[in-house]
């Protein structure tokens, strides 16, 4: 048994931080003039399949009973952020400062609140309710798996 596979909760705050700070260094380096295009796609893909494990892996074996609610919300704070991802991506491509680092604060703060409320909320779960295989198949993903191409959360449109 790996690290991984000891808390599954652990492993999925620390792709927030890997995230989140990831985030920072761009908007950093905005600040000094400078756009961080690799630092800026590395941590919106991994934010991506971030997404992608919590909403394909995670969330469908606990959302019932007391955790249907806030299971929900989560999935409708997903589609924001995804919004929030995709304007940030263009505003990248066009080039404008000044538009970018707002637009990647916003993100960031969209993530501070949304990163908390799960990581209170959800997370334990991960440690506690996930059948032996479930909790195999989602390490497994976080270890070595691949989003599928083009994937969008549910509520992405
Ligand atoms: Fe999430
Ligand atoms: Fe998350």
């Amino acid at each position: 048994m790996d690290n991984w596979q000891k808390s599954l909760a652990a492993a999925l705050e620390l792709e927030h931080r890997q995230v989140d700070d990831g985030l920072a260094v761009f908007l950093t380096e905005l600040d000094n003039g400078r756009v961080a295009a690799d630092h800026l796609n590395t941590a919106l893909e991994a934010l991506r399949r971030h997404i992608y494990a919590e909403e394909r892996i995670l969330f469908p074996p606990i959302r019932h009973g007391p955790m249907a609610m806030p299971v929900a919300v989560m999935m409708c704070e997903h589609g924001e952020i995804w919004r929030a991802m995709n304007a940030l991506a263009e505003l990248a491509g066009a080039g404008d400062i000044n538009r970018m680092r707002v637009a990647g604060q916003r993100l960031l703060d969209q993530l501070a609140t949304h990163n908390d409320k799960e990581e209170q909320v959800i997370y334990p779960a991960a440690d506690s309710e996930l059948e032996p295989e479930q909790a195999e198949e989602l390490a497994d993903f976080l270890e070595t798996g691949l989003m599928p191409d083009c994937w969008e959360c549910r509520e992405a449109g």
